[in-house]
């Protein structure tokens, strides 16, 4: 038996990226990544799903070469994205019979980042499906997942699912399985966090359609394949809730510690009071722990001294993330300090505001924290305290 099959006639040929460290130029890859694709092979056709990131094409290739395969009469491209689809034009120079599987949305975006011509396209729809012979694939759009054109492909006389990036994570490992549920678990929950979190409503649809499949594996297209399905769609099912802990995510930065010294003190009240603090100093944060913080917390406050009248550039990428994340956070706050004057706290409150949070009245001190300063930080985590109560947290 080939090691990496994993169904009969089903087999592993992605490539494992394990010493990536960042990922669109921007999130960290603390484990690295694989980028998965599934050679399937039906008693009549064979299809391939997803590709790998052009980077990795030669492996994809190879591994293709080693696995004997003469020819592809499918490639199923479930999302646009160059991690997933790049190496395609790859796959079709060398296996010209080849035609390109996707929906219309995702069609367009291959025409238009890949270049590929409009007669390699197989146009599907919703709850459509192309037959392999004793296998069928099965496709069910699941759109925003973390792009408009994402989809899901089914085989049911396997009760596989493949998923491309929706309940994926960027871990890289040489087992087609992860060793257990722990294992996996906060990959997972950073992966969910950093891609699929702003798109909360549509994570949930997306997780009704797929619910009534039997599956007995799900093939994500990075990461480790999930033995049955219940685990990682229970996990997100409570991710993409509207569930909030009596948490309190705060981001913080400081130039000569003042807002240091504000943030330490507010910490110790927080907790004082009962709730579980995370704290991040935007000074060397990664953006996954931010993410994953920001998933539940009922509270996230953002630090910063004042700098040209302003808010710290890396209080407004906080902000800005935050914004995008779209995390189900109830209340904001800032806290921080400053020498003359600006438009730190406004400026923070109108990115923020569209967020649909309440802001909590911040504290601002003038320079370094003295007593008075301290019974405000207190007079806000007991605001802050009060609130969470008001939602039956605790
Ligand atoms: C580059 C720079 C620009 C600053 N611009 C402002 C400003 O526009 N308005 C203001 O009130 N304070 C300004 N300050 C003063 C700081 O906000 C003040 O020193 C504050 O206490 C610094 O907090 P920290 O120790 O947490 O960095 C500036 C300080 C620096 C270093
Ligand atoms: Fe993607
Ligand atoms: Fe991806």
């Amino acid at each position: 038996m080939n090691d990496k099959e994993i169904k009969k006639g089903i087999i592993y040929v992605g490539a494992n990226d394990a010493e990536r460290r960042i990922f669109d130029e921007l999130i960290e890859l603390p484990d690295g990544t694989t980028y998965n694709s599934y050679l399937v092979s039906g008693s009549e056709k064979t299809a391939l799903i997803d590709s790998v990131d052009p980077s990795k094409k030669d492996i994809l290739l190879s591994n293709l070469k080693a696995a004997g395969i003469k020819s592809i009469d499918y490639v199923v491209s479930q999302h646009g994205e160059q991690d997933h689809s790049g190496s395609i034009p790859d796959v079709l120079a060398a296996y010209p019979m080849a035609k390109v599987v996707t929906n219309s949305k995702c069609r367009g975006e291959l025409a238009d980042l890949l270049m590929i011509k409009e007669d390699k396209f197989i146009t599907i729809e919703d709850g459509g499906e192309i037959s392999l012979g004793d296998k069928t694939l099965k496709f069910f759009f699941t759109p925003w997942a973390h792009w408009p054109e994402t989809f899901v492909t089914y085989i049911p006389e396997d009760r596989m699912l493949f998923t491309c990036d929706f309940l994926g994570s960027h871990y890289a490992t040489e087992n087609l399985y992860a060793q257990s549920n722990d294992e996996i678990l906060i990959p997972a929950k950073r992966y969910y966090a950093e891609i699929m979190s702003p798109f909360r409503s549509m994570i949930r649809k997306n997780l009704e359609k797929i619910k009534v499949l039997d599956v007995d594996i799900v093939a994500p297209s990075h990461g480790p394949l999930h033995k049955g399905m219940d685990f990682i769609t229970g996990y997100y099912s409570q991710w993409a809730s509207d569930d909030v802990k009596n948490e309190v995510t705060i981001a913080y930065i400081s130039m000569h510690g003042s807002t240091g010294k504000i943030t330490r003190y507010f910490i110790e009240s927080l907790e004082k009071k009962g709730m579980k603090v995370h704290a991040f100093n935007l000074a060397d944060a990664d953006i996954g722990d931010i993410a994953m913080a920001l998933l539940d917390s009922a509270t996230a406050i953002i630090g910063s001294p004042m700098v040209l009248a302003g808010p710290h550039p890396k209080a407004i990428f906080i902000a800005y993330l935050l914004k995008a994340l779209r995390p189900k956070t109830r209340f904001l706050s800032v806290i921080g300090s400053y020498g003359w004057g600006g438009k730190l706290v406004e400026q923070l409150a109108e990115m923020l505001g569209s967020l649909g949070a309440e802001i909590i009245e911040p504290v601002l001190v003038k320079g370094y924290p003295k007593e008075a300063d301290f019974k405000m930080l207190d007079e806000l985590a007991e605001k802050i305290r009060a609130k969470h109560q008001e939602l039956g947290l605790s």
